[in-house]
C-alpha cells in the first residue's frame, strides 16, 4: 500500500488534513500562524515553561480506551498528531459562550496576573480533569499539587493557582478546612477578618453561568475507528512506519535517518543547535516498541514506551503485587527506584511524550535514568534493521563517550531488559540533585544497588550481619557519559555491610569522582561531595529498608558508625506535599457612596486571560507585507569588527534586506538617560550579544538562518567581565561618578584610637537575576506616510520607546506613536531594554518601507536584554555590646555592563536602602558603577533596593554572630523608632516608624517566633543531617522615582454620550500588576458609576505624552491621582445637569452633551514634597521618597546537609500597604514578589564565563540562556505554609485613596529565607565546633549550602567541604 501523504487531526472538534512542509512544523507554530489560535503561547520553545500546553487525546486500540494528555505544543511536530484530537484553550470556554469551571476558578481566585502563563495552566488542569474522567476515586489536593511541574508562572507566586484548583476538585474548600493553620483567625470562622473567602465570593457578580462546550469534549468518533497507516510526509522527509517490518525497511533504505519519538530531545536540538535532519522516522506506532512485558528474567520495556506509560505500569505492578500479597515484592525494587526518579524527571508534559529510548540513545551525561539502569544491571536489546539480528548490550557498556553509544549504523534500540531484584536483601536506590527539585536536569544523578546476604559465618570479632554480595553504582554528572563506578563496586563487593566498608567505599568514591577545576558544567567540589554523600545515603537507606521489611536488624544502622544516621534524608527532603496559604485583610471602609476602591475586584482581564483571548504582542495578526526579523549578534565580549560578510546570508531564499549602521538616518547613539549605547555596533563590540545587524525576510525561519550565516571577523580586545575584574583594572563608568551617603562621623569611630568600639569587617557578593517574564520581548514597526511610524512593543516605556525611535530615525517625535495593550510580565526587564530592539526594528522598517516584526527567542532574550545588577560590597561596622551599631562604612560596587542604562539610579537606590530600616548614627557609604564588557544590567523589581538591604542585613548578621546574640535582637535594637530621637535616614528624610514596628511585631507574633526558635533548637540538637533555620527580616522601601521629574503622570478620560460609558487612557502599562483594574475602580468610585461602565484599552503615546516608564511601584499612585483629577473635572462639568434632579448617569451625560459640554478631560499629577538628592555630592540631604512601604517576614527552612537542598517550611508576612486599592491584587503582588525574591536569593543563578569564575566557559559567554539552565521557582518551591497579613491602615502620605505602593517592597522579604538558610547552615557548623563567621554569597544555591555545611560523613573523605567558595558571576 502506498503510504499516506497527509495527517488527519482534529483541532477543537474540526477535522483537518495537513500535508506538505507544514507537517514538519511544530504544532504550536501551526496553531498560532495557520489556525490563528493564538491562545496557546510561546514562552520558551524548549518544553520548559508550559505556556504552550494543549490537550492531546488519542484512542488506544490495544486497550480500547481514549487517553488524554497534556503536551507541549512547542515540541510536538504536526506530523506526530496523526489520529489525535487536539484541544486548545479556545475550545475550553470563552467569554461569549461562557467560561468553563476550570477557567472560572482561576479567574475568580486571582490566579492570573499578566496572564501569559494562564492558558497553559488552564490546559494542564483541564488535562488532569479529562484524564481522570469519571473515575470513582476522587482527585486529591496532592494530585493538583503535582500536576503543574511542567508549568511556570513568574507573577503569582503560585498560591492562588493551587487554591483555585484545590477548590475546584473539592466540595469543601481544600485549604481552608478544619485544619486551617490560622486556627481561630481562619477567615471562615472569624468573619470580621475577611480573607480568601471574601475574594472568591466577590467575583460571582455578573458572570455567566459556566457552560461546557460539548463540541470539544467529544472525542471524534472517526478517530476511534481510525487505524494508524504508514505515512510519508513532506516528500519523504517524515516517515511513519506502523509495523516493525516497515520500520526496518525504512531505516535500511535511509541509514542517514533519525528516529524520533517524543521529540523532546531532538526538538530542542533542532531549534537551538540548528540540527539538520535529512529524514525522520517516527516510531510511535510500531506495536513491538510500545509494549511492556514480564518474564522470569525481568521486565522488557519497548523502546518507544513513554515515561507516563512506564510510570503507570509500575504503579499497577506494585498495586498488583501488594494486593496479591506476593512475597516477591522485593523484585520490584529497581522499578520502584525508577518511579521515584520519575517524580523528579522533567515536567508532566515531557513525561507524557518523552520515551525511554529517547533518553538512553541521547546519552546525556546527566540523564536521570541511565545511571539507574546501570545500577539495576539492565541491558539493551539492539535490532539490526538490515539483517534482523538482535544483540544485547549491558547498560554499563552501552555509553561509550560524550553522547556516543554502542549503536551501529543500521541498529535501533528495540527494548530495555530490566532484571528483577533477586532477593529480600537486594535494593536499588535512586538519587538526583538539581538546582531546583521540579523539572530540572540533574547536577549529579545516581543509581546504587546493594545486594546483601546474611553473614552466615561471622568471625569471632564480627557481629552477625550482612555481607555485600554485589554493589552496582551508576553515576551521571561526573563524567562526559553515564559511568559505573567500578573501583567503588570492587572495594565493596564481598565486604561486610558496616562502617569500615562504607568509609572505604566513600574514600574510593571521592577519588573516582574527583573533577578538574575547569570541568564543563563547573561545580567540581560539589559534584564530588554529592557522589560521596549518595553512597552514604544508599547504605543508610539499605539499613532502613531491611529494618522496615523485617522489623529486625535495627543494629545495622548503628553498624554504619556515624551519629544520628536514622535522620539521614532519603532521595529528597523536598518530597511533594500539599501546601497551604492564608491571606488576611480587613474589609476597607468605603470612602464615599458607591466606593468600589478597597474591594477585592478581580483583574479586569482575568476572563480574557483564562480563555486565551487576551492579546499580547505576537498575537497581533500579520500586517500586509510584513517582514520578519532576526538579529545578528556579537559573539565576542570586546573586539574590533574587522569585516562583516553578508554574502551567504543574502543568498538564502526569502531574505529581503540586511540592515546595519549604514541604514541609520538619525543618530546611532541611543540610551534612556545617557546616549552611550549603539543601536547597531559600529567598528567595535563591547559585549557578547550586541546587535550588529538585523536580517529581514519573509519568514522568521529564513531570517534566523540568514542571521546565522552572517560572518563577522573580529580582532579581540581585552575584556573586563566581573566586578572584581573592574576593580582590579579601575574600570568605572565615566558617566556615573561615585555616590556617597554620609552621616555623623564614621571615619572618626573607625580611625580614632581609643573609641573602644568593636568592629567587624566583611564582604558580600550578590549575583544577578534574569527577569524571565513569560512573554519574551517583541516589537513591530509599521511605517506610514511621510515618515510616520507606529511601534507596537512589549515595553514598560512607550514614551522612551517613542523618543529613542524618533532619535534613531531622525524623525520628529510627533510622527512616532508607540502603543502597548498589555505585557506578559515586565518586572523592570522591559523598562529600557526593550527600547534598543524597537530602535533597530524601526530602522529596518524605515529602510524597507515595510512593517517589520521581531519577537525574541527565549535564549536570545536572556542573552541580550540584561539582568538585575550583581553587587559586591566591602563593609566595616562598629558596635556596642548591646548590639547597637554605632558606625557603618561600606564600599558598594555594581556591575553596570557596557552601557549606563539605569545603573546610576539603581546605584542611588541601593545606597538609599543600604541601612534598610536601621537608625545608625554614623554612616559612610560610597557606591561605584563598574563598567564591564557584559550586557547592560538594568531595572528589576526593587531597582537596587533589595541588593542594598541584603548587604545591610549581612552586616547585622555579622555583628550578631560576633556578639553571639540572636540576629533578631540586633535588628530590633537598631530599628528606627527604638532610640527616642526622631528617626531620620542618613540622607536626611524623616521616617515614621509606627508601621515598620507594627509589621515587625506582627510578624514575630503571628509566627510565634520565640516558641519556634526553641523548636528549631530542639530539632537541630536531635538531627545531624537535616537542619532547620529561622529568620525574621524587616523592610522599608522608599516610594517614588528617585529622579523627581519622573514623578508626574497624565490621564485622559472620555465619556461617551451614546451610553455613558467611560474610556480612560493613562500613561501606565498593564503588565499583570492590575494597574488598569485599580484605575477603573478609582474612576468608577469617583464618578459613582458601575465598574462595567469604565474601560482602559491600551497605552499610547499619541494620547498621553511624555509618560514615565511604568516602574518604581508608583504607577497606581501617579496615574490613580491623574485619573481622579480628570474624573473630578468631568464631575464638576456634569454637576449642573444633575443637581436637584433624579437623573441617571446616562441621562446626565446625555443632557450635558446636548448642552455642548466637553465630555473629555485630562488629569495631571505630580508627587508633592519630594526633591532630587544628588548623591554625587558627599553629605547630600533631601527627601527622595514620598513615603515608605513597610513589611516584615519570618521564614523557617530545612536543609539537607548532605546535598544542600532546602525547603521553605513556613513563611509569615505582615505588610503595611495603607488602605489597599484592591486587597486581592495587592496580596497577589506580595506573594508574587516574595516568590520572585525567593528565586533571587536561593536558586536563580546567572552564569557567565570569566577569568576567575566559571572558567569552563568562554569569557563573557552566558550559560544560563533558557529554562533548562536557569531555574526560577516552580510550584513546589513556594513555602509549604504561606501566610500573608495586611495591616489595617492608611498611608501617612496624601496618596490615592490612602493606599500605598506594593509592587516592589515585598520582594526583599524573601531574604528571610536566605538568612534562615544561613541560620540552618550555622547550626551544622556549630555542631562541628566551627564558630567563625562564614560568608554566604547570594543566591544560596544547593551548591553553596552544601559546601558551607559540615558533616562527619563527607568531611571524613573531603576535608575541604565547608570552606570551598563556589564560583559566582558578578
Ligand atoms: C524540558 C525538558 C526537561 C527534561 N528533563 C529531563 C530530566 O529531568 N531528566 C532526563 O534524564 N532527561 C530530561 N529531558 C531529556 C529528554 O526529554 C528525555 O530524556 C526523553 O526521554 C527523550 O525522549 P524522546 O522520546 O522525546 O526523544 P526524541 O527526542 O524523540 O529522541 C531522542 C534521541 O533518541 C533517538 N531514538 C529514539 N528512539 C530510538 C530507538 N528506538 N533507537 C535508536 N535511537 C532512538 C533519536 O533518534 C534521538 O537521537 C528533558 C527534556 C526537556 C525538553
Ligand atoms: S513554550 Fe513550550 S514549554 Fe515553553
Ligand atoms: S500570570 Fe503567570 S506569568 Fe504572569
Amino acid at each position: 500500500m502506498i503510504p499516506r501523504q497527509f495527517v488527519v487531526v482534529y483541532i477543537n472538534g474540526s477535522r483537518r488534513e495537513i500535508s506538505g512542509r507544514k507537517t514538519l512544523d511544530t504544532l504550536l507554530s501551526y496553531l498560532r500562524y495557520e489556525e490563528r489560535l493564538t491562545g496557546t503561547k510561546l514562552g520558551c520553545g524548549e518544553g520548559g515553561c508550559g505556556a504552550c500546553t494543549i490537550l492531546y487525546s488519542y484512542y488506544d486500540h490495544h486497550e480500547k480506551r481514549i487517553y488524554h494528555r497534556a503536551v507541549n505544543a512547542c515540541l510536538m511536530p504536526v506530523a506526530a498528531c496523526d489520529g489525535a484530537a487536539i484541544t486548545t484553550i479556545e475550545a475550553v470556554g470563552n467569554i461569549r459562550d461562557g467560561l468553563a469551571p476550570v477557567q472560572e476558578a482561576l479567574a475568580n481566585t486571582h490566579g492570573s496576573q499578566c496572564g501569559f502563563c494562564t492558558p497553559g495552566i488552564v490546559m494542564s488542569m483541564f488535562a488532569l480533569l479529562r484524564e481522570h474522567g469519571t473515575r470513582t476515586d476522587p482527585l486529591t489536593p496532592l494530585d493538583v499539587e503535582k500536576n503543574f511541574d511542567g508549568n511556570l508562572c513568574r507573577c503569582t507566586g503560585y498560591r492562588p493557582i493551587l487554591d483555585a484548583y484545590k477548590g475546584l476538585i473539592a466540595a469543601e474548600d481544600a485549604t481552608c478546612s478544619a485544619q486551617c493553620p490560622m486556627g481561630e483567625q481562619c477567615c471562615k470562622i472569624n468573619r470580621s477578618r475577611l480573607g480568601k473567602q471574601e475574594i472568591v465570593l466577590s467575583q460571582k457578580e455578573d458572570k455567566k453561568i459556566s457552560t461546557v462546550l460539548d463540541r470539544a469534549y467529544i472525542f471524534p468518533p472517526e478517530l476511534i475507528e481510525y487505524r494508524p497507516a504508514e505515512l510519508n510526509l513532506a516528500d519523504g522527509k517524515w516517515l511513519r512506519p506502523v509495523t516493525l517490518e516497515q520500520l526496518m525497511r525504512s531505516k535500511t533504505e535511509h541509514p542517514e535517518a533519525r528516529l524520533i519519538v517524543g521529540n523532546t530531545e531532538v526538538g530542542v536540538e533542532v531549534k537551538f543547535k540548528n540540527l539538520k535532519v535529512p529524514v525522520w522516522i517516527s516510531t510511535t506506532d510500531v506495536p513491538e516498541l510500545q509494549r511492556i512485558t514480564e518474564d522470569d528474567v525481568g521486565v522488557k520495556i519497548g523502546a518507544s514506551v513513554t515515561w507516563t506509560h512506564l510510570n503507570n505500569y509500575i504503579s499497577n505492578a506494585l498495586k498488583r503485587t501488594k494486593l496479591d500479597g506476593n512475597p516477591k515484592l522485593y523484585q520490584l525494587s529497581s522499578l520502584q527506584a525508577i518511579q521515584s526518579q520519575l517524580e523528579l524527571f522533567a515536567g508532566k508534559q515531557i513525561r507524557n511524550v518523552g520515551t525511554i529510548a529517547g533518553n538512553i540513545v541521547t546519552a546525556s551525561p546527566i540523564s536521570d535514568v541511565n545511571p539507574l539502569l546501570v545500577a539495576a544491571c539492565a541491558s539493551f536489546t539492539l535490532l539490526n534493521c538490515k539483517t534482523g539480528e538482535k544483540r544485547n548490550v549491558s547498560a554499563r557498556d552501552f555509553f561509550v563517550s560524550y553522547r556516543k553509544v554502542d549503536l551501529k549504523a543500521n541498529e535501533i534500540l528495540f527494548q530495555v531488559v530490566l532484571p528483577w531484584n533477586e532477593s529480600q536483601f537486594d535494593f536499588t536506590h535512586p538519587f538526583k540533585v538539581s538546582r531546583r527539585r521540579e523539572d530540572d536536569i540533574a547536577i549529579v544523578s545516581a543509581g546504587i544497588r546493594l545486594k546483601l546476604s546474611p553473614n552466615q559465618e561471622p568471625t569471632s570479632s564480627e557481629k552477625p550481619g550482612f555481607i555485600i554480595e554485589a554493589a552496582h553504582v551508576g553515576l551521571g554528572g561526573i563524567a562526559p557519559r553515564t559511568v559505573s563506578m567500578n573501583d567503588v563496586e570492587r572495594v565493596l563487593t564481598g565486604k561486610l555491610f558496616n562502617e569500615t566498608s562504607l568509609k572505604e567505599g566513600m574514600r574510593v568514591m571521592a577519588r573516582s569522582a574527583l573533577l578538574p577545576k575547569n570541568v564543563p558544567g563547573g561545580m567540581p567540589e560539589y559534584r564530588q561531595s554529592l557522589a560521596v554523600g549518595f553512597l552514604f545515603k544508599a547504605f543508610v537507606a539499605t539499613a532502613h529498608a531491611i529494618y522496615e521489611r523485617f522489623h529486625e536488624h535495627d543494629s545495622l544502622l548503628d553498624s554504619l558508625g556515624f551519629d544520628n544516621v536514622q535522620d539521614v534524608p532519603g532521595i529528597s527532603i523536598c518530597e511533594r506535599s500539599v501546601s497551604r496559604g492564608v491571606q488576611i485583610f480587613s474589609d476597607c471602609e468605603p470612602l464615599a457612596k458607591d466606593d468600589i476602591t478597597g474591594r477585592p475586584v478581580p483583574h479586569l482581564s482575568a476572563a480574557l486571560q483564562v480563555s486565551g483571548e487576551a492579546k499580547y504582542l505576537d498575537d497581533i495578526p500579520r500586517f500586509d507585507g510584513e517582514l520578519q526579523a532576526a538579529l545578528v549578534l556579537s559573539s565576542e565580549p570586546h573586539a574590533r569588527i574587522v569585516a562583516i560578510d553578508y554574502s551567504d546570508a543574502e543568498k538564502i531564499p526569502g531574505v529581503y534586506e540586511i540592515i546595519d549602521v549604514k541604514n541609520v538616518k538619525g543618530s546611532n547613539l541611543i540610551g534612556p538617560i545617557f546616549h552611550d549605547e549603539y543601536c547597531f555596533a559600529d567598528k567595535e563590540v563591547t559585549t557578547s550579544g550586541q546587535v550588529i545587524a538585523v536580517v529581514t525576510a519573509e519568514t522568521t525561519e529564513q531570517a534566523k538562518e540568514a542571521a546565522r550565516s552572517v560572518r563577522v571577523t573580529y580582532d579581540p580586545l581585552p575584556a573586563v567581565v566581573t566586578i572584581e575584574d573592574a576593580i582590579e583594572s579601575a574600570s568605572y563608568a565615566e558617566l556615573v561618578p561615585s555616590r556617597f551617603i554620609q552621616k555623623g562621623d564614621a571615619p572618626g569611630i573607625f580611625e580614632k584610637e581609643g573609641t573602644g568600639a568593636k568592629i567587624v569587617k566583611g564582604r558580600v557578593r550578590i549575583g544577578g537575576q534574569e527577569h524571565w517574564y513569560l512573554e519574551p520581548n517583541g516589537t513591530i514597526a509599521v511605517p506610514d506616510e511621510n515618515g510616520e511610524m507606529l511601534i507596537l512593543a512589549s515595553t514598560q516605556s512607550p514614551g522612551k520607546t517613542q523618543a529613542i525611535v524618533s532619535r534613531v530615525l531622525g524623525q520628529r517625535a510627533h510622527k512616532i506613536v508607540c502603543k502597548v495593550k498589555r505585557l506578559g510580565g515586565g518586572f523592570g526587564g522591559k523598562e529600557t531594554r526593550s527600547c534598543f530592539l524597537s530602535a533597530a526594528i524601526a530602522v529596518a522598517a524605515q529602510a524597507t518601507s515595510r512593517p517589520v516584526r521581531l519577537v525574541l527567542d527565549r535564549d536570545v532574550d536572556m542573552m541580550i536584554t540584561g539582568t538585575r545588577h550583581a553587587f559586591l560590597a566591602e563593609y566595616e561596622a562598629a558596635y556596642e555590646a548591646t548590639g547597637r551599631i554605632t558606625a557603618l562604612r561600606m564600599e558598594i560596587y555594581l556591575n553596570m555592563g557596557n552601557t549606563v542604562d539605569l545603573s546610576a539610579a539603581v546605584l542611588d537606590r541601593a545606597l538609599y536602602h543600604a541601612v534598610n530600616c536601621y537608625d545608625i548614627p554614623n554612616v559612610d557609604i560610597i557606591g561605584k558603577a563598574c563598567y564591564t564588557n557584559t550586557t547592560s544590567s538594568t531595572a528589576f523589581r526593587g531597582f537596587g533596593g533589595p541588593q542594598g538591604m541584603m548587604i545591610c542585613e549581612n552586616v547585622i548578621e555579622h555583628v550578631a554572630w560576633d556578639l553571639r546574640l540572636p540576629p533578631e535582637k540586633v535588628r530590633d535594637i537598631n530599628m528606627f523608632g527604638r532610640h527616642g530621637n526622631a528617626s531620620i535616614t542618613p540622607y536626611g528624610m524623616n521616617v515614621s516608624s509606627d508601621c515598620l514596628q507594627k509589621c515587625w511585631e506582627g510578624a514575630l507574633g503571628d509566627s510565634s517566633f520565640s516558641q519556634r526558635r526553641r523548636e528549631v533548637d530542639s530539632f537541630n540538637s536531635k538531627h545531624s543531617y537535616r537542619k532547620r533555620g529561622l529568620s525574621v527580616i524587616p523592610t522599608m522601601f522608599g516610594i517614588s522615582f528617585s529622579f523627581s521629574p519622573l514623578n508626574q503622570a497624565g490621564a485622559l478620560v472620555h465619556i461617551y454620550q451614546e451610553d455613558g460609558s467611560v474610556l480612560i487612557t493613562h500613561g501606565g502599562v498593564e503588565m499583570g500588576q492590575g494597574l488598569h483594574t485599580k484605575i477603573c475602580q478609582i474612576a468608577a468610585s469617583e464618578l459613582q458609576i458601575p465598574l462595567e461602565k469604565v474601560f482602559v484599552s491600551e497605552t499610547a503615546t499619541d494620547k498621553i505624552p511624555n509618560a514615565s516608564p511604568t516602574a518604581a511601584s508608583a504607577s497606581s499612585d501617579l496615574y490613580g491621582m491623574a485619573v481622579l483629577r480628570a474624573c473630578r473635572t468631568l464631575k464638576q462639568r456634569l454637576e449642573p445637569f444633575k443637581s436637584g434632579l433624579e437623573l441617571s448617569w446616562e441621562e446626565t451625560v446625555d443632557k450635558a452633551w446636548a448642552n455642548r459640554v466637553s465630555l473629555f478631560a485630562t488629569g495631571f499629577y505630580k508627587t508633592p514634597g519630594i526633591d532630587d538628592v544628588n548623591l554625587a555630592v558627599p553629605g547630600a540631604r533631601g527627601r527622595p521618597f514620598s513615603y515608605f512601604t513597610n513589611g516584615s517576614a519570618v521564614s523557617e527552612v530545612e536543609i539537607d546537609v548532605l546535598t544542600g537542598e532546602m525547603k521553605v517550611i513556613r513563611t509569615d508576612i505582615v505588610m503595611d500597604i495603607g488602605r489597599p486599592l484592591n486587597p486581592a491584587i495587592d496580596i497577589g503582588q506580595v506573594e508574587g514578589a516574595f516568590v520572585q525574591g525567593l528565586g533571587w536569593c536561593t536558586m536563580e543563578e546567572f552564569v557567565r564565563g570569566s577569568k576567575n569564575e566559571h572558567v569552563w566557559l568562554k569569557e563573557g559567554k552566558v550559560f544560563t540562556a533558557g529554562p533548562g539552565t536557569y531555574k526560577l521557582p516552580a510550584f513546589g518551591d513556594v513555602p509549604r505554609d504561606f501566610r500573608v497579613r495586611v495591616l489595617d491602615g492608611r498611608s501617612e502620605a496624601d496618596t490615592i485613596c490612602s493606599s500605598k505602593a506594593i509592587g516592589e517592597p515585598p520582594l526583599f522579604l524573601a531574604a528571610s529565607v536566605f538568612f534562615a538558610t544561613r541560620d540552618a547552615i550555622s547550626y551544622s557548623r556549630r555542631q562541628h565546633n566551627l564558630h567563625d563567621w562564614f560568608a554566604l554569597d547570594s543566591p544560596a544555591s544547593v551548591e553553596r549550602i552544601r559546601l558551607r555545611c559540615i558533616d562527619d560523613v563527607v568531611s571524613s573523605v573531603l576535608p575541604n567541604t565547608g570552606s570551598v567558595n563556589p564560583s559566582l558571576s558578578l
